[in-house]
């Protein structure tokens, strides 16, 4: 992508509050923590409040590679409540701000936030992170923005309980319009939304959302998985798809690219932000919301084909009967579900392995399902050679 070409990320939300409330908060350094949505900022070093271009302001920061550093924000951009906008340079304790370092250490990467007024008491707000001005061939490290796009998605949320100070739904969207759906009465701080955790998320201790924050997720190829593309070139999508846990949304987004309506679903909003971003960097046509997939009936709404790669094999023994239900739920009679899994037969099998009898006995006929296939395949991840982990490519049809 050219510098011409590059699109920043935007993440917008309306928040119940004036522009001039908001930009308040904006403008002062020292409650920038209380909204910040990276988990980065550690307070304040040195400011004021910020009061035109050409302020600078200091704050602590943490990141895990890095330890404590302080970043010298350089304020840009200063319209009073409408617009507010800084470049960091990387200060003490940062790399780039130790003599002969490899990047200079104000690298180009531009923070803004842009007030538009809609109606008397509510404001859209759009955080934006701009790296046009990053060397061209090191834009790539920030994923172009994209890695950014969920924090920016927590930073309005913040933001937003910041400035109304009550529970009121609202709602984000990131890059072209794409809408994060309302969160049904979850307390704000409870990391599961408001669903009951997975079995995978109580053996791990950490949402899935957690898996997403700080880089690429050890599955996240960063590609569709090949035995998708295979499977889509040879006409096996057809009709309306779902992807039941979508992920960064790389085969839903490829699925998309063929034309095919396509809704990503995932409880990974951070990992939705990302789809998001991508679907609206790379201009495809893709819709992405946060669902649980042990209760897709709640979408109401029917699929002919569905994927589900690298989904159920993350659920124990007491979910599987309850996700099938749920599947068939959405799939129409007649309609396609493949499954890609690990599987169980090595060497190198990946962290949970499924066999052909586990497969078959979750989706029987009993269930509404019949499996007509279920074939060797490969699963590549970030954590194996490029051959990928043996896996199962299952093909069942909803009865
Ligand atoms: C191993 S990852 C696979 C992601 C994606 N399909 C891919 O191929 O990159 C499993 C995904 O399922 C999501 N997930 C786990 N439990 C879920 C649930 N109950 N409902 C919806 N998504 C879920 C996780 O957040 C994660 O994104």
């Amino acid at each position: 992508m050219t510098g011409d070409e590059y699109q920043p990320v935007a993440v917008s939300r309306r928040i119940c509050a004036p522009a001039r409330d908001i930009f308040r908060v904006l403008a002062d350094p020292g409650r920038h923590r209380e909204f910040d949505g990276s988990g980065m900022l550690r307070g304040v070093a040195s400011s004021t409040t910020i009061s035109g271009v050409g302020d600078v302001f200091v704050m602590k920061m943490y990141f895990d590679e890095l330890g404590d550093y302080q970043m010298i924000n350089h304020v840009v951009e200063y319209q009073p409540d409408r617009r507010i906008g800084w470049e960091p340079e990387a200060g003490r304790g940062h790399p780039n701000a130790e003599p002969g370092a490899e990047r200079p250490a104000r690298w180009g990467q531009r923070w803004s936030f842009e007030l538009t007024p809609d109606g008397p008491d509510a404001t859209i707000v759009t955080e934006i992170f701009d790296c046009s001005q990053v060397p061209e061939d090191q834009r790539p490290d920030v994923g172009h923005g994209a890695i950014w796009a969920g924090a920016m998605a927590r930073t309005l949320e913040r933001l937003d309980a910041l400035c109304t100070r009550q529970g009121k739904p609202a709602q984000s969207s990131v890059g072209k319009g794409a809408e994060v759906p309302k969160r049904s009465g979850a307390p704000a701080e409870d990391p599961f939304g408001g669903r009951q955790p997975t079995s995978h998320e109580r053996l791990t201790g950490l949402p899935w959302d957690a898996s997403y924050r700080d880089g690429p997720a050890p599955w996240d190829s960063g590609r569709p998985q090949p035995a998708v593309v295979r499977v889509a070139a040879q006409g096996g999508f057809a009709g309306t798809v779902l992807d039941a846990g979508c992920g960064t949304g790389e085969n839903a987004l490829h699925l998309a690219s063929l034309g095919l309506p396509v809704l990503g679903v995932d409880v990974a909003e951070t990992a939705l932000a990302i789809a998001r971003a991508k679907a609206a960097e790379r201009e495809i046509e893709a819709e992405f919301a946060v669902a649980d997939a042990l209760a897709l009936g709640r979408l109401g709404r029917r699929f002919d084909t569905v994927l589900d790669c690298g989904l159920f094999h993350t659920f124990d023994g007491g979910e599987r009967p309850g996700y099938v239900v749920s599947l068939a739920s959405v799939t129409g009679h007649g309609g396609t579900l493949y499954v890609l899994c690990f599987s169980d037969q090595g060497p190198g099998t990946g962290p949970h392995p499924v066999s052909q009898e586990e497969l078959r006995s979750a989706f029987g006929p009993g269930a509404g399902w019949h499996v007509a296939a279920i074939k060797p395949d490969r699963v590549q991840t970030r954590f194996h050679d490029d051959e990928g982990a043996p896996a199962w490519l299952a093909t069942i049809k909803r009865t």
